[in-house]
């Protein structure tokens, strides 16, 4: 996607610098800057601390930190410790393992001096992949949102609620949920979105509404809590989620407080849209409202806001009473029978029928 004219990428290898090259999220909105992530170490930071973070883009990232790693050894056992350590950095985006086994089964069949040019090359293919999905995803999405907006008798625009961020920063380009927005919007098709702000890390009015913006959609930030009188007032005519995991029978894993728009489109007749691309598929496991793995992240992050202060300095602050501890589960899973289509690379499904996208994905 352009920022100001210039075609970007979340992250990008750079040959003569050794690295990859990634957009700092640490920084945005307020401070546009890259950092060069040059060392397997570098990479499992980037991902923990979420200076790079979204599922698709966790993965690409953890492949690059793997061909990283096999410059320093590329032995058999250096190879295992490097896949474990990326594999513990965040435990619930399912892109993560995704990416690795990709990279670790042909890896492993080489000898050790081959290892680190195929993985680079691995690596690259997988964010070139990430970047065709999610394009495709874009063009599949479009129709539903044409569909949205013949429902309005093509009157004003189409309303959507998003959460987090699920657009380009959260992946190589394009996104998942935002995707058959900007497809929509290139077409012409008026579009708005309700970003939720999604408390605790504010992705959406941080990353959302600076995406959108860098684009031109039309979007207001609303607070967490508002998604649900937007949607009994009628001023929502679709929710467009990504997904961190997804099980076969469709109980899907996002940003904590997706269950919750997911609960109140569904008592308001309002669609409730999963935008993915299939590798966010756990074939491993099918109830996954009990056995996803959530990440639960530091309680500061609940206890503090941090925001840009009067005079251009980004600060945190306390927003809770003085000593009170802080619970902080990162996802929350929103059960399949609460989705009503998904949109993947291959077409729109309904959730009794995504179990059939396995033929054509690879083995898991
Ligand atoms: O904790 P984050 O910011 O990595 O969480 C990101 C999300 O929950 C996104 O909605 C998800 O990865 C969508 S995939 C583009």
């Amino acid at each position: 996607m352009k920022i100001h004219g210039k075609p970007y990428r979340s992250v990008w290898w750079d040959p003569q610098a050794g690295g990859l090259w990634a957009i700092n999220q640490l920084s945005l909105p307020f401070r546009f800057e890259t950092v060069l992530i040059a060392s397997h170490a570098q990479a499992c930071q980037a991902i923990r601390s979420m200076l790079v973070r979204g599922a698709p883009l966790i993965g690409v990232t953890a492949a690059y930190g793997l061909a990283l790693a096999l410059r320093e050894d590329a032995s058999d056992p250096a190879l295992a410790r490097a896949a474990q350590d990326l594999l513990a950095t965040r435990p619930t985006a399912v892109n993560l393992r995704y990416a690795v086994e990709a990279l670790l089964g042909p890896l492993r069949a080489l000898a050790p001096a081959q290892r680190g040019r195929a993985a680079l090359e691995l690596a690259g293919q997988l964010a070139d992949e990430d970047a065709a999905l999610c394009e495709a995803i874009g063009r599949q999405g479009l129709p539903l949102l044409e569909a949205a907006w013949a429902r309005r008798g093509r009157q004003g625009a189409v309303q959507v609620l998003t959460h987090c961020n699920a657009g380009w920063l959260a992946t190589v380009d394009w996104g998942t949920a935002l995707a058959p927005i900007y497809a929509a919007h290139e077409q012409g098709l008026p579009v708005h979105v309700w970003v939720d702000e999604t408390r605790p890390r504010n992705q959406g009015a941080l990353l959302t509404a600076l995406e959108l913006g860098w684009q031109g959609v039309p979007h207001t930030v609303i607070a967490d809590n508002a998604g649900g009188h937007l949607m009994q007032r009628a001023q929502v005519d679709l929710c467009l989620v990504g997904a961190d995991r997804v099980s076969p029978r469709g109980d899907t894993a996002n940003k904590i407080g997706t269950y919750l728009k997911a609960l109140a489109a569904f008592d308001n007749g309002v669609d409730f849209l999963v935008a993915l691309p299939t590798p966010s598929i756990d074939w491993q496991l099918q109830d996954g409202v009990q056995a996803f793995p959530i990440e639960e992240r530091d309680g500061a992050e609940v206890l503090q806001v941090q925001g840009l202060d009067g005079d251009g300095s980004v600060r945190s602050v306390r927003v809770a009473a003085p000593g009170s501890p802080a619970a902080n589960p990162a996802f929350d899973v929103t059960p399949a029978r609460l989705v009503s289509a998904f949109i993947t690379e291959h077409g729109v499904f309904a959730p009794a029928d995504l179990h059939r996208l396995q033929a054509a994905c690879p083995a898991d």
